[in-house]
């Protein structure tokens, strides 16, 4: 008896074979046709990975040079760094100053182009405490870019700073601040601005995604709180937003900037503290209020009053800032 069922599995098994085969064949001739692709693919992203690993040791590298250069000019370490704002550079005369250099003599440093930002690095001592004082700083409106703004924040702390006291010059959205009253900052409003750790992170630095929940040390908050309290200094505490500048705002801005929650507005401070936070630096800062938003039609905001009104609150920012750094 014929068997002809059997044939149907070997009919099968043969087509199951040319149908792979021909699977193969058109798989590989894909593969070909992709094969530029795949390789080119790959050759972006191994250069996207060595430019972040570059970007990211450039910037170190940076850093160490510029603060090989600070070291052969001033070999002490200092423990505190200080930002002077706009028309607060005269709080150096609250410093026994050992060393003065230049920001166009450091490897990478930016230059400051702002009128009333001197532009040198400031080494000194306060009550037996080496530290670091920046005379003139870097805003976003002088064309540098955020890792530019906070370019001598990271060589501070490279130098060995733990701690930073930042002032700056702010307008009053708060309708209860008065021209010369000082703030200090407890926390801030920095969406207007670049994040200075937009890029490569490098973890030599600190973390990918920093904490922010504390930008200010609560325990020097406290503590300013009870000098000014001694000297009989009047101190508001409240929020600062960052914006670019450098026009001074306009007047729905400014309520913009009050609805949001704001107590002073400016266009620095923010950038620095958050490079700082960053790197595990302890911050405290204060704005000098150098106008007031709710200003009478007629009455224009100009730097000149900017500088004259945060030159005459300097005297009371010195005394908290040296009291703070004396105790540290
Ligand atoms: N707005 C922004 N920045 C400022 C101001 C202001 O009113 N005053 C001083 N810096």
């Amino acid at each position: 008896m014929a068997k002809i069922g059997i044939c149907y599995p070997k009919f099968s098994l043969r087509c199951l074979e040319v149908l792979f085969f021909l699977f193969i064949q058109y798989f590989l001739q894909w593969i070909k046709l992709i094969e530029p692709l795949i390789f080119i693919s790959i050759l972006t992203c191994s250069y996207l990975h060595l430019q972040a690993k570059e970007y990211r040791s450039k910037m170190i590298e940076k850093i160490n040079e510029a603060v090989i250069y600070l070291r052969s000019q001033y070999p002490e370490k200092p423990v505190a760094g200080i930002v002077l704002g706009s028309g607060l550079g005269s709080f150096t005369s609250a410093m026994t100053i050992e060393k003065e250099v230049l920001y166009s003599d450091i490897p990478h440093f930016p230059v400051s182009t702002v009128e009333g930002h001197v532009g040198k690095l400031v080494f000194g001592s306060i009550a037996g405490n080496k530290v670091v004082a920046m005379s003139g700083r870097f805003h976003g409106y002088e064309g540098y870019a955020a890792s530019e703004v906070v370019f001598p924040i990271r060589v501070m702390k490279f130098l060995g700073i733990r701690s930073l006291f930042i002032s700056n010059a702010a307008g009053a959205v708060n309708p209860t601040y008065k021209v010369g009253d000082l703030m200090v900052i407890t926390d801030h409003i920095s969406q207007f601005v670049p994040n200075p750790l937009i890029g490569a992170n490098d973890p030599q630095l600190g973390p990918r995604f920093p904490d922010m929940s504390e930008p200010y040390n609560r325990n020097m908050i406290r503590e300013a709180f009870n000098i000014a309290g001694k000297a009989s200094i009047y101190l508001h505490e409240g929020v600062y937003v960052a914006v670019t500048g450098p026009t001074f705002e306009t007047k729905a801005e400014y309520n913009m900037i009050r609805v949001l929650g704001a107590d002073v507005v400016g266009m620095s401070t923010v950038q620095e503290v958050i490079a700082a936070v960053h790197m595990g630096i302890t911050c405290f800062a204060v704005s000098v209020v150098t106008d007031l938003a709710i200003i009478e039609p007629g009455h224009n905001i100009t730097h000149e009053d900017v500088l004259k009104a945060a030159s005459d609150a300097e005297p009371r920012l010195t005394h908290i800032f040296s009291e703070l750094i004396a105790g540290l």
